[in-house]
């Protein structure tokens, strides 16, 4: 069963000349969480919202849990879920009666939308302010009402947008729990982010999108593939020859004072004896998706010859 099957997907807004998305397909595996990475008006929420049902395509399908995005929008609603990109909670209800409410809205009895509604509020620790308007919540709590109230749900799949923006890292991790227990319970997710972080510890799968189109996709074993090297050093630039650290890999300036080399385990010796003999300061770890997202996107590549030959 697919979550999302898209064939051939286009969309070109009405005030804008070139398309927003460019002939994308794409089918998301149900029961999977799956990723959307890219720039800033790369298109993920455009995408979002046509499979949402909130934006027509110009142009292909998209079939959501087996029914027509446009054709037969309205069961595809009663089947999903979102948190939007930029949502805001109204103003003057309380996190409990904007969860509670839309829980009823979509038809589950009084006792039921009280017993979601406490766990999600609690799973988000946003009980405590819950009979707090809106209004007199924090930025990151008004975030929380949103996420509170697409996770509450029963929906199968979930649609979430950046759904940890502005929130501090210890409410991060809350939304990660619910997204995991979200999966757990046979739900499917459609995820944006920003947050390599994130979506290298949720992913099943990453699609990256630039410019309306499909860049690269794969699990996080196979996009970091993208990268020949395994391994990164990161060294204190100073007067290092940059010359000399090419000779082990792909240099990338990391723009904050330090140099990253993507290399193999068996330079490693070799980079290390280097900075402790100019005195400078180094770490090695394995190759992130930040490294991957940044080194497809082509920025800070020093030289890139040895990475892509
Ligand atoms: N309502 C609109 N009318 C015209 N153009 C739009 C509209 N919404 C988005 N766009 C354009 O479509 C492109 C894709 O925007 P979209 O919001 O889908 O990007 P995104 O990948 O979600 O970006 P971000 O990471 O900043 O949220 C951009 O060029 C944007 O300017
Ligand atoms: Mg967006």
């Amino acid at each position: 069963m697919l979550a999302i099957d898209a064939i051939g997907v286009t969309k070109v807004y009405r005030s804008a000349s070139q398309p927003a998305i460019k002939d994308i397909s794409l089918r998301v595996e149900a029961g999977k969480i799956f990723t959307l990475l890219g720039r800033n008006g790369a298109g993920k929420t455009t995408f979002v919202r046509m499979c949402a049902t909130q934006l027509l395509p110009t142009s292909g399908t998209i079939s959501v849990l087996g029914y027509d995005a446009v054709r037969q929008a309205k069961h595809v609603r009663d089947l999903i879920s979102i948190v939007p990109q930029e949502g805001r909670p109204l103003r003057a209800l309380t996190p409990w009666d904007h969860v509670y409410n839309w829980l009823q809205i979509r038809g589950d009895s009084k006792s039921a939308a009280r017993d979601k509604t406490e766990v999600m509020l609690r799973k988000l620790e946003i009980y405590g302010a819950r009979d707090s308007p809106a209004m007199n919540l924090s930025g990151g709590m008004k975030q929380k009402i949103l996420v509170a109230m697409a996770m509450a749900t029963d929906a199968q799949l979930l649609f979430l947008d950046e759904p940890t923006i502005g929130l501090d890292p210890v409410s991060r991790r809350q939304v990660w729990t619910a997204i995991k227990d979200w999966k757990s319970k046979g739900g499917s997710i459609l995820l944006t982010t920003h947050y390599m972080d994130e979506a290298e510890m949720l992913s099943d799968y990453i699609v990256i999108i630039d410019k309306g189109m499909i860049i690269a996709q794969g699990t996080i074993q196979e996009l970091r593939k993208v990268i020949p090297q395994n391994i990164r050093v990161d060294i204190a630039r100073d007067t290092l020859d940059v010359d000399t650290l090419k000779s082990y890999g792909s240099v990338v300036d990391t723009g904050a004072g330090m140099l990253r080399i993507f290399t193999f385990e068996s330079a490693v010796r070799e980079l290390s004896d280097l900075a402790l003999r100019h005195n400078l300061s180094f770490t090695v770890s394995s190759v992130t998706l930040d490294d991957v997202f940044v080194y497809i996107m082509g920025n800070g590549i020093i030289d890139d010859q040895n990475a892509r030959d």
